[in-house]
This record gives structure tokens, C-alpha cells and sequence, in this order.
């Protein structure tokens, strides 16, 4: 287990972030990317989803497509030192994916071109097979076994449930052999009728009409003689996400909901034997709020505020007023800030390293923002 981020990524060559939503999964995979990419000469991929647009165009790209691209190292730099390494991003374009998935999985182009022209197929694809959760992690694949980058940063997707987009390659590959997927296509697969589904089918021409059926029975045959494929690369997915070489990261932020969901997932990863390497709690209240000296001090704000303001020269009354409003908002963040405290002490047991981004005043949308963060997360030793 590692005890420093730097230490962290230095042996690992997936890290992927993961968490609660809008806690800040994209900005810290970015700026983990850039981080290392800065301080090593590795060639650094980071796969984000759904980029705020800003730190899209902050990262130099008009647009980030499915493609990767690279960053420029001036950008990168960051008003510091030449970057000793390379930073390339991508994002995860769901359509263009399984577009591409579906042309090297089907037997010839004839067969590829009759899926992506079905009219079931965008429907299905988005709806049915979880496609985005399946398709980032196939992405993941593809890229890692490509051998381009030394280190694959990936942004997952805000997800329902957290743990969606691990189950999603299983998930396919038990779509794939379902029964009702079997059951479906059957009576069109035959020549000679299915008696058993006869009365449905006949019942759903009626109410559908016949072509609806046919298109979806049509794009399931299709589909299915990509099967073989399909389930023997979820597997291979399912497999590289379990090996070494990869590293969950979990982010959260400390306020109550996403930290309990953060904390149901840290165990679900360690349940599954899955490498947790760190918990990172973003827009964390600063540590000074909890020193005792300062808090001592805002409640002589709340008690005295009127004796301290009449020695001020200003109106009197309002001076008090607003003194003790410090105080009394000061000391309410303390308080806030000592339950985060606690909250994140407790992920001491679940994982070694438990890193805190502090809450900047403004957006993270450039690169001299992903270089605050990654300060953070990188001077942090425990
Ligand atoms: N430490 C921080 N201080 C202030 N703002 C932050 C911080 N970290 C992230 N943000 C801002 O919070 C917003 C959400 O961040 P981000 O998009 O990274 O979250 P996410 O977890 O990827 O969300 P989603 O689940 O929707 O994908 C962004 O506008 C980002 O700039
Ligand atoms: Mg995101």
C-alpha cells in the first residue's frame, strides 16, 4: 500500500477515479494526469467523460473527440518548468464507441453496416446494455492494450449507482446469452415457428406492427453473431480491471450523503479484491477552522463583540452585529469541520492513504487550477 500519491501512481499504470457524482472525479483526473505527466517523463492518457466545457477548452483542445489528442507542453507546464513528459486526453464519445466496437466485433461490413443502420440501434445501445459504463471500461481496454501511454487516468461516469460500470462487462456478456435475447429472436430465426411465443408475437405485430418486431428481431440476430466477441473481450475487460496493474481511486467529498456512498464503495472495491490505492476528499473545509486557538477566539467574537466594539471608532451597534456574526459562522464551519474530520479519519481503516483537496473559491477550470489540486494530493504524506 502506498502512503503518498506520488508513490501511488509511480506503480500503477490504470488509475482509475471514481465516486459519488459532481464531487469532482473529472477535475481530479485531470489533474493527476497533469501532474505526472509534469513531474516524470512518462506518455500520460488521461480518458475523462463529459468535461466541464470550460476545462475542455482550458486543456487547449476546441472540442475533445473520441480521438486522443495532445496537450501542448506550454499549456501544460503551467507557468512552471518544462514538463518532463507528455499529456495526451481524450473523451468518451458513447455513440462513436459502440460505432466502432460494433464494426470490429461483426463477421464482414455488410453485417456491421446492417446494425448501425437499424433503427433500434441507438435506442438500444443507450438503453438496455448500460452501454456508457460497458463502453468506458472497453475503451480502457483497447487504449491500455494499445501500449501507447505509460499511465491511463480514468474519469468514470456519474453513475446511479457507483458500482455500475464495474458489473457492466459481466453484464453484457449476460445479456448476450440471456434468455430472453434468445427467446426474442427465436421465432425469426426458425423457419419453423416457435409455437411457444406464437400468441405473443402475434399480439405484438397487432399492437406494434410487424416491422417493429421485425427491426428488433433483425438487430438481435445481428447482434448475436457478434456474441462470441463480445463475451470473450467483456471477459478480457473484466480481467485487466483485476489485475495489478490497475488502481481504484475514490472521490468524495466529506459532506455526509456522498462520503456514505464513498464509503459503501471503498468496501465493495476491497470485497471484490480490486486495488483501492487512495481516497481523495475534495472541496474539504481547511484544517484551521479545528485549531483550537482560532476557535477560542471567534467565540470571544459571540460573547464579547459588543466590548470589543466600542473601542472601534465605527457605529457601535452595527460593529457589534458584525463581529458576532463572524464569530458565530466561524464557529459554525468549525463544527462542520471537525464531523469532516472525523469522517475522513474513519477511512484511515479502509485505506492508507486518505488525501483532502481543499474548497477553492472559484471553479477548477485550468491548468494553474489542476496544479492547485494536484499540490495537494501530491505534498500529501501520511
Ligand atoms: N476543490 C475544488 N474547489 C472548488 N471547485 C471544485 C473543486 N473540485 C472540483 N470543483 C468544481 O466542481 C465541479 C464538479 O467537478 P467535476 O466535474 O470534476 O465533478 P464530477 O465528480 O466529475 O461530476 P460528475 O459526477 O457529474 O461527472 C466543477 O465545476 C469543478 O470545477
Ligand atoms: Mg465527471
Amino acid at each position: 500500500m502506498s502512503t503518498s500519491f506520488g508513490e501511488l501512481v509511480e506503480g500503477t499504470s490504470v488509475l482509475i477515479t471514481c465516486g459519488p457524482g459532481g464531487v469532482g472525479k473529472t477535475t481530479t483526473a485531470a489533474a493527476i494526469a497533469a501532474e505526472v505527466a509534469r513531474r516524470s517523463d512518462r506518455r500520460v492518457l488521461v480518458l475523462t467523460i463529459d468535461p466541464a466545457r470550460r476545462l475542455a477548452d482550458a486543456l487547449g483542445l476546441d472540442g475533445i473527440g473520441n480521438d486522443e489528442r495532445r496537450v501542448a507542453p506550454e499549456v501544460l507546464a503551467a507557468g512552471g518548468p518544462a514538463p518532463l513528459g507528455r499529456l495526451e486526453v481524450a473523451m468518451l464519445d458513447t455513440k462513436q464507441s459502440w460505432d466502432a466496437l460494433v464494426r470490429r466485433h461483426a463477421q464482414d461490413a455488410a453485417t456491421a453496416q446492417k446494425i448501425l443502420e437499424n433503427p433500434l440501434y441507438q435506442n438500444i445501445t443507450g438503453r438496455f446494455i448500460q452501454s456508457h459504463d460497458y463502453i468506458a471500461m472497453e475503451r480502457l481496454y483497447e487504449l491500455h492494450r494499445s501500449g501507447r501511454y505509460d499511465l491511463i487516468v480514468v474519469d468514470t461516469p456519474p453513475t446511479r449507482n457507483a458500482l455500475d460500470f464495474l458489473d457492466a462487462p459481466e453484464r453484457l456478456a449476460d445479456f448476450f446469452s440471456s434468455r430472453l435475447l434468445r427467446w426474442l429472436i427465436a421465432p425469426y430465426r426458425s423457419k419453423v415457428f416457435n409455437l411457444a411465443s406464437k400468441p405473443f408475437t402475434q399480439v405484438a405485430d397487432k399492437i406494434l406492427g410487424a416491422q417493429f418486431l421485425a427491426d428488433i428481431a433483425e438487430f438481435f440476430i445481428a447482434l448475436q453473431s457478434m456474441y462470441g466477441g463480445f463475451v470473450e473481450r467483456a471477459q478480457a475487460v473484466s480481467a485487466l480491471v483485476r489485475s495489478d496493474e490497475v488502481t481504484f481511486c475514490v472521490v468524495s467529498s466529506l459532506e455526509t450523503t456522498p462520503a456514505r456512498e464513498a464509503e459503501f464503495f471503498a468496501a465493495e472495491l476491497t470485497k471484490r479484491h480490486l486495488n483501492l490505492g487512495a481516497v481523495v476528499f475534495n472541496k474539504v473545509l481547511p484544517d484551521v477552522l479545528t485549531h483550537p486557538d482560532a476557535e477560542l477566539a471567534a467565540r470571544m467574537l459571540t460573547s464579547k463583540g459588543e466590548e470589543l466594539a466600542s473601542n472601534l471608532d465605527e457605529d457601535e451597534k452595527l460593529a457589534a452585529r458584525v463581529l458576532h456574526e463572524v464569530g458565530t459562522s466561524f464557529v459554525d464551519f468549525a463544527q462542520v469541520a471537525r464531523t469532516e474530520r472525523r469522517i475522513r479519519q474513519g477511512f484511515h481503516l479502509v485505506c492508507d492513504l486518505v488525501c483532502s483537496v481543499p474548497y477553492f473559491d472559484g471553479d477548477v477550470a485550468d491548468l494553474e487550477g489542476l496544479a492547485r489540486l494536484s499540490k495537494a494530493l501530491f505534498d500529501h504524506e501520511t
